[in-house]
């Protein structure tokens, strides 16, 4: 017998884990979703709204703002995923700028927001059949899911990759900052008291500085067909 089952997907940043998520949900006929979107949408309402900067940080009228503030998924059949709103705005462009990555795992870092997103990530995944990409999705979200994957590739593998994408997108950065932005996002992200990103044991560790998205897409979908026949 065939059952819906939840697929969490944890990692490095830029190690294209909401690819891969994106692929798998796709042919599981799965819903999708991105958590760091939402860390991302919370960020960019602190910057719109002056409460984060290089040398300043309102972090209680930032919690505070948490009650009113909608964050959303949206289906987007011409993209083929759910794209993420911020108080009814496809924000899905602006929450990718270089300017939401440098400041988002500082948001991300604070345990009232971790709550409140943790709470609505587990509440979307009610019904099960989700494939749920972020850092503790294995760990915290769903420590129960019935298949948990632990993406990573070196530093400067995934700051070319990433480099490569904003370049596409028009943004003007150096592959210097983009280096940085990774390694320093490394850092916080692995380091911070709240949740912080750590490959559970029974988590699959996927290394993906030499697998082409090919390979590593037949590797996991394999893998998610198993538990599902279980
Ligand atoms: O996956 P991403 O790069 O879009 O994530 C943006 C940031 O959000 C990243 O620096 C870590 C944080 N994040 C998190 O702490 N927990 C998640 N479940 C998802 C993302």
């Amino acid at each position: 017998m065939e059952k819906n089952i939840i697929i969490a997907i944890d990692g490095h940043s830029s190690t294209g884990k909401s690819t891969l998520a994106k692929q798998i949900a796709k042919a599981l006929n799965y819903l999708y979703i991105d958590t760091g979107a939402m860390y991302r949408a919370v960020t960019y309402y602190a910057l719109k709204n002056h409460l984060i900067s290089n040398n300043h940080f309102d972090k209680e009228r930032l919690i505070k703002a948490l009650d009113h503030m909608q964050i959303g998924f949206k289906y987007n059949p011409e993209k083929g995923f759910a794209e993420v709103y911020l108080d009814g705005q496809n924000i899905e462009k602006e929450i990718r700028q270089m300017e939401v990555s440098n400041f988002v795992s500082e948001i991300a870092a604070v345990p009232e927001i971790r709550e409140k997103l943790v709470a609505q990530q587990r509440k979307i995944a009610t019904n099960k059949g989700v494939v749920m990409d972020g850092r503790d999705i294995g760990s915290v979200v769903f420590p129960n899911a019935e298949l948990k994957i632990f993406m990573t590739a070196s530093p400067e593998v995934r700051a070319r990759r990433r480099y490569k994408e904003l370049i596409e997108k028009g943004e003007n950065v150096t592959y210097k900052a983009v280096v940085e932005n990774v390694k320093k996002r490394d850092k916080i992200d692995s380091e911070r008291s709240a949740s912080p990103l750590i490959k559970t044991e029974d988590a699959i560790l996927i290394d993906n500085s030499n697998l082409t998205p090919k390979e590593q897409f037949e590797q996991v979908l394999a893998l998610a067909k198993q538990k599902i026949k279980k």
